[in-house]
């Protein structure tokens, strides 16, 4: 019998890789590497591989936290911008009040590791998703938006005597045109309906979205208008009342206006852990920390080099990635599996089997493509922190 039919399946007989991990790399996500030990340098990564640059996150991490020292309004970080558990503690120990998620798993998967003060900023519906809500609620008091009055019917319906330990916010549409009732006596009459049902209303949440203005007047007058629906509302339920605890909003790009409004007491900003570099210019204060390394595997002299990285390792939903430290090449296509470069500069120096390194410029998706983020200092893998999914 040939070695091949006499292994096991899954399993190779020689080597690190399982047969199921090689078919998961062909197949989509960029996959984590077996045995990459602290040490190991950046240039024995396999390539595609996601990098984050340690010390600007720390940086980050700590930017963001001295803001919020001191101040009445929390951070409550977004989980979807890293997807990181090991990330999502190093953000409580640096200060935040609990974290932000979209998805009833990533409550799951937080409260599992040990985050006590978890929101969904997020609505949910169907039987399956409210009777998870339900299990998880009995277990941790994560806290869900709702923005529909059957939904809220069917929580109150399916927990029976637990009702009251379902935590809700009312969302309010507040600019986005997204989720959310409108503010006013829309979200007044779902807040009542909460309550009636025996809900815990715990308060409102209107996210404002991301704010692509730089810093200045326009943007606070933009980010004021939003917020304004907000407060408003919760004045006019406290009017009748009712206690409104929380009051949560805002992102990255808007923090500071955010957490400086009257009456706002936690903000989910998120990106800025990481940052990408189209999100730079709105919230500058950040330094954007992932790139993608790839090897260039042809090069045509003279017109192109072509690298190893494809929409399969980074999404270009913010247009094409730019080149880190290497001015005279410019991405002009992603195709699956490959980057084309062209050589604008003819004094560029890349051949073929060269490292070169792609700034991520679109946070979320490119992080869904990939496993693992390898935390880089001085050139060499100091960690590896895994994509929860
Ligand atoms: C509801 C909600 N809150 C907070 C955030 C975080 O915003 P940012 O990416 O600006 O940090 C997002 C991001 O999309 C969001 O959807």
């Amino acid at each position: 019998m040939s070695e091949t039919k006499r292994r096991p399946r899954g399993f190779r007989s020689k080597g690190s890789e399982t047969w199921s991990e090689e078919r998961a790399e062909v197949l989509g996500a960029v996959r984590h590497q077996k045995h990459i030990l602290p040490g190991t340098k950046v240039g024995n990564l396999r390539t595609p591989a996601l990098l984050v640059n340690l010390d600007s996150l720390e940086s980050n991490l700590t930017r963001m936290a001295s803001f919020f020292r001191d101040r009445p309004a929390k951070l409550r970080p977004h989980f979807k911008a890293h997807q990181v558990l090991e990330l999502a503690c190093r953000q409580i120990q640096a200060g935040a009040a609990g974290l932000t998620c979209a998805r009833l798993c990533q409550a799951e998967a937080l409260a599992d590791h040990g985050v006590r003060d978890v929101l969904i900023a997020n609505e949910i519906a169907g039987r399956d998703m409210i009777e998870h809500f339900g299990d998880l609620s009995r277990r941790t008091p994560v806290i869900v938006a709702v923005d529909n009055a059957s939904v809220v019917s069917d929580m109150a319906k399916m927990a029976g005597g637990h009702v009251h330990e379902l935590n809700v916010v009312v969302d309010l549409d507040v600019r986005l045109g997204r989720c959310g009732v409108l503010p006013g006596e829309a979200a007044l009459s779902l807040t009542k309906l909460v309550l009636s049902k025996g809900l815990r209303f715990r308060g409102l949440m209107g996210y404002e979205g991301h704010i692509p203005l730089p810093p200045g007047p326009e943007k606070q007058r933009v980010v004021h208008d939003a917020l304004r629906r907000l407060t408003d509302t919760k004045t006019l339920i406290e009017r009748e009342g009712i206690p409104v605890e929380v009051v949560s909003c805002g992102g990255t790009s808007d923090f500071s206006i955010a957490a400086t409004f009257p009456a706002i007491t936690e903000v989910q900003a998120g990106s800025y852990l990481l940052m990408d570099t189209w999100y730079e210019p709105f919230a500058p204060e950040f330094t954007p920390t992932l790139t993608v390394l790839a090897t260039v595997i042809s090069k045509t002299p003279g017109e192109r080099v072509v690298a190893d990285a494809g929409t399969k390792a980074m999404n270009t939903g913010n247009g094409p990635p730019q080149i880190k430290g290497i001015p005279g090449l410019r991405t002009t296509a992603l195709h699956v599996e490959h980057a084309l470069l062209e050589i604008e500069d003819a004094s560029v120096s890349v051949e073929v089997g060269d490292r070169i390194e792609f700034w991520v410029n679109c946070l979320e998706p490119t992080l869904s493509l990939h496993s693992c983020i390898y935390g880089i200092r001085n050139s060499e893998v100091e960690e590896v922190f895994q994509i929860a999914r």
